[in-house]
């Protein structure tokens, strides 16, 4: 079979997604993010997420978590404002109006938590993101992919994405699955790789080109987290925020590996360059 709706995401393609900021604009004008993380030892991945949306420009961002979090978050990203969200994991997940959610890194999958996600996901029903242990939450039962609000994202990595909907014999095997079911949900699947492809509920498939084997770090997702999540406060599409956020991600940390090296480049230092993406953008 012969796909014409595969598409490499190019240069050309980001200058006409990206929306450069207006002078007459205020923090209202840049929505308002919450990015739902963290747990007892694993509230780096909320810092992570939290710095890469702020550096994304969101107007108003949130940081929920546990209390155990409190001084940490409160410390490493002072321009978010904190939502307490239970004691060392999440057990519940407040509800806020004109807000895009980013759900997911560092969460853990203790039943509390796993109550808090999919209760939260029933009274739901704007697209939002899904990352790491909110998809390992949703992969301990079929019935729970329903409740993914349509048009959402969800960006597993090639075991979280076997986790959701079962093993492929090879990659090319594993984007028709995708292909099927980002229709089946109506979602767009940001499957995470050397060259992530985007796949969207249309049958659409994005290829990225952006990005480098400095990323295969831990902590490396969660700031994709951040990043899409920004951008859909924001306004974009839910199609541009994947394309526009898989870009500057990857550009990103093609700046961090010039500068300190595949080797030795850490993602707190591929969220320090997300600046510098946007300054070749504007
Ligand atoms: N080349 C280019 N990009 C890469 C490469 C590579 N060789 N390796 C990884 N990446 C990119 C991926 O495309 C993705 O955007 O880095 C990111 C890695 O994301 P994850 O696999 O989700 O890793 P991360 O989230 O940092 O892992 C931390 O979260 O998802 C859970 O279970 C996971 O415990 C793990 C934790
Ligand atoms: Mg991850």
């Amino acid at each position: 079979q012969v796909y014409t709706d595969n598409f490499v995401i190019d240069d050309d393609m980001i200058d006409q997604i990206f929306i450069p900021r207006e002078n007459f604009t205020h923090k209202g004008t840049y929505g308002k993010t919450i990015i739902a993380a963290g747990s007892y030892g694993k509230i780096g991945a909320a810092v992570l997420a939290t710095k890469s949306a702020l550096k994304t420009g969101s107007g108003l961002t949130f940081v929920l978590a546990p209390a155990c979090g409190y001084e940490i978050l409160q410390t490493s990203c002072p321009e978010a404002m904190f939502i307490e969200g239970g004691n060392k994991n999440i057990n519940n997940i407040e509800f806020q109006e004109n807000t895009a959610y980013g759900i997911g890194p560092g969460l853990n999958t203790d039943p509390e938590t796993e109550m808090a996600f999919l209760q939260f996901l029933k009274n739901y029903s704007e697209p939002l993101i899904l990352d790491a242990d909110a998809l390992n939450i949703i992969s301990k039962n079929q019935n729970n992919l329903k409740l993914i609000p349509e048009r959402s994202i969800i960006t597993p990595h090639p075991k979280e994405f076997e986790r959701l909907f079962g093993t492929t014999e090879d990659s090319y095997k594993r984007l028709e699955l995708a292909r099927e079911k980002a229709k089946e949900y109506s979602i767009y699947i940001v499957l995470k790789d050397h060259h992530t492809q985007v796949v969207t509920p249309e049958g659409k498939v994005f290829y990225n080109i952006t990005g480098n084997s400095g990323l295969a770090k831990g902590g490396s997702g969660d700031i994709l987290t951040g990043i899409l999540t920004s951008l859909l406060a924001q306004g974009y599409s839910e199609e541009n925020t994947c394309l526009l956020g898989i870009y500057v991600h990857g550009k990103a940390a093609d700046f961090a590996a010039e500068k300190f090296s595949k080797e030795s480049m850490l993602p707190t230092q591929v969220i320090d360059e997300i600046g510098n993406v946007f300054l070749d953008l504007n």
